[in-house]
């Protein structure tokens, strides 16, 4: 039988060993569809070393910092894979900073991040795995960090 799910890109971006069930919210970070016409291709629940992964390839097209730490934020185990002429070129994996500025916003509508003062958001990391946050200036939690990503 064949093996192989989703077959090997020429160039692009590999986010490989996803959480499993969060390929649709790498797609919602990097706005596939809406701002990229490149192929993508997504598999989800695949089998890896260790349990199940989704796995997403974006065709020509690199991401930018912003993108990857966005990325880290949902999926910390992700590794971004640079290929050229099929070649795996660059990997590393994603990297959850301690603190968040600027990403998320606050779920709390009364925080100073929240108001007409020019606070930016910004939280602090409670755990790496599931990633769980915390507002620095009220402490809130927001429930799906996904959903609060800007
Ligand atoms: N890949 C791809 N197209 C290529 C080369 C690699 O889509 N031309 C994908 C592979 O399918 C894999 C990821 O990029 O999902 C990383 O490739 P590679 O480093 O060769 O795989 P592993 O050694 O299994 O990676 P890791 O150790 O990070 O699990
Ligand atoms: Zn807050």
């Amino acid at each position: 039988m064949k093996k192989l799910k989703i077959t090997p890109i020429k160039n692009g971006t590999v986010i490989d060993h996803i959480t499993p069930g969060f390929a649709v919210k790498v797609l919602h970070i990097l706005e596939i569809p809406k701002s990229s016409s490149s192929v993508v291709s997504v598999a989800m629940n695949v089998k890896s070393k260790l349990g199940k992964k989704d796995i997403v390839k974006v065709e020509n097209r690199e991401l930018d910092p912003r993108e990857v730490d966005k990325i880290s934020l949902i999926a910390p185990k992700a590794t971004i894979n640079i290929i050229r002429d099929y070649e795996v070129i660059e990997k590393h994996r994603v990297h959850l900073p301690d603190e968040i500025i600027g990403i998320v916003t606050c779920s709390n509508p009364t925080c100073i991040s929240n108001s007409k003062e020019p606070v930016q958001s910004r939280f602090l990391l409670v755990n790496k795995d599931p990633p769980r946050i915390k507002c620095y200036y009220c402490e809130r939690e927001p429930d799906d960090i996904a959903e609060r990503i800007i």
